[in-house]
């Protein structure tokens, strides 16, 4: 079984779209099973920067079908927008792009009330996109939201966006949040957007269930990362979707039994943005050195990304969430002018290791991190594209990540362009892309 889900082992920003866009040369359709619009995989063509949001990378390989599915939430007019912007850089989108009909709809109320929990006196901010996501993804799981089909069925549509938006107005008001919407207006704006989208809005299940049975083969490209996700990561500063890969088989409607094989991403050292623990955070020299060499800076909101060491237990962690067949590491290079690397290996709690990784954020922002230093290699690695022509003491560095992670790395990337990447000979990954 050849399809593979590829999605981010930390705090995502890993590289997946570098990566996916790679990998899908292998592949007939990628799909995208989570999250909305608060994703940017940023794809490097030679000169070329491509920062994908809602579109799956795939979009920028010509022969490939790409697919949004059920459990992603969708802001029509960021689709739009992301579609018009790809078609004038020169990239088809029409007759190639297919929406799950059972996804979600994002309005503009949702980014204004996603401000009771995060612009509140008192409360807790999460530090999100403001994207609207968290309140799209509860309306989801209230059962009031509003799907791609009923937005197409304009009796439907109206019926149900009068009950939801009358809703959300009287919260807007009661918590003081700006001026009213015009409610009418914004039904006419989404109605507009569905006559827009309907050529692509079918049941994508069904085409990717049917394409695999006919020998095609589906890569599933995960948003955010593993410590994001709503069950499994630092909860509550984590987004509202399942980023790990059980999220690929409830978010698309492709079975578990026809996916074969899950690739993780890590960066060689980690990084966050917005709010949460975070035990190997550098200190503030040494974090301003990452941030510059690797350009940490959000893809979606241009913040700067909270940057630390490569952390061990957490990737043995997403590891055994996610059942990682491999690992690819990227952005290598940002270490090449490091003496010293720490890697933690593990996390103490007053003076004794912990087996498992704490479920509150209270706990895990208390844990001390278990430091090994490994000597860097002060040499380039930037742009190198076979394993032999690394530095001894990088290979040394995967080497050691591969220990203490217990997962192979399949393959290495070295810049941001397609081709800086070392897809290591012989690897399990190897394989797994060419069956
Ligand atoms: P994603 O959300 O996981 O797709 O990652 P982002 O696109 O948000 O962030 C990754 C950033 O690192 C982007 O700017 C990429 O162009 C860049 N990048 C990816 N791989 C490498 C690499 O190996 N080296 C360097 N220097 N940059 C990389
Ligand atoms: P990609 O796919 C990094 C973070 C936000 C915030 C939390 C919740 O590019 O890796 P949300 O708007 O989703 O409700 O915010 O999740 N976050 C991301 N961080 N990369 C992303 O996506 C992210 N998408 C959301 O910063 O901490
Ligand atoms: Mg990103």
């Amino acid at each position: 079984m050849s399809n593979l889900i590829v999605l981010g082992a930390q705090w995502g920003d890993e590289g997946k779209g570098k990566i996916v866009d790679l990998f899908s040369e292998h592949f007939d359709i990628v799909a995208r099973y989570q999250g909305g619009h608060n994703a940017g995989h940023t794809v490097r063509i030679g000169n070329r920067k491509i920062i994908l949001k809602l579109v799956p990378s795939g979009i920028l390989r010509p022969r490939k079908r790409v697919v949004i599915g059920n459990g992603v939430v969708i802001d029509p007019a960021a689709l739009i927008q992301e579609l018009e912007a790809l078609e004038a850089a020169g990239f088809k989108t029409r007759g190639r792009l297919f929406i799950s009909h059972r996804a979600h709809v994002i309005f503009p109320f949702h980014p204004l009330l996603e401000g009771i929990s995060e612009k509140r006196p008192g409360r807790v901010a999460i530090g999100t996109t403001s994207r609207g996501i968290g309140p799209c993804y509860e309306d989801k799981v209230a059962r009031r939201g509003i799907r791609m089909a009923e937005l197409l069925d304009r009796k439907v549509f109206r019926r149900l966006y009068q009950s939801l938006a009358e809703d959300k107005d009287t919260l807007r008001a009661a918590f003081a949040l700006g001026d009213a919407l015009d409610l009418e207006k914004v039904r006419a704006q989404y109605e507009e957007y569905a006559e827009r989208l309907r050529p692509m809005v079918q049941d994508t299940a069904r085409l990717l269930n049917t394409a695999i049975a006919a020998g095609q083969r589906v890569l599933f490209e995960g948003a955010q990362g593993t410590m994001l996700d709503i069950d499994h990561g630092t909860y509550p500063f984590v987004t509202s979707s399942n980023a790990s890969a059980g999220g690929a088989a409830t978010g698309t409607g492709v079975p578990p039994s026809r996916i074969g094989g899950v690739v993780g991403i890590s960066k060689a050292y980690i990084t966050r943005v917005g709010g949460g623990p975070f035990p190997t955070e550098a200190g503030e020299a040494a974090e301003e050195e990452l941030r510059n060499r690797g350009s940490e800076y959000g893809a979606v909101t241009g913040r700067p990304r909270r940057c630390g060491w490569f952390d061990a237990p957490l990737l043995r962690y997403t590891a055994m969430i996610n059942g990682f067949d491999t690992l690819v590491i990227t952005k290598l290079d940002v270490l090449d002018h490091f003496a010293e690397i720490p890697v933690c290996v593990g996390y103490k709690l007053s003076g004794k290791l912990l087996k498992e990784m704490p479920a509150t954020t209270d706990v895990l922002g208390r844990v001390e991190p278990v430091y090994r230093r490994l000597p860097g290699w002060r040499a380039p690695c930037a742009g190198v594209t076979s394993w032999r022509a690394l530095p001894a003491r990088a290979r040394d560095y995967l080497r050691f990540l591969e220990e203490q992670t217990g997962v192979p790395i399949g393959a290495v990337s070295t810049g941001a362009e397609r081709r800086q990447t070392i897809v290591v000979k012989g690897s399990r990954l190897e394989k797994l892309l060419r069956r």
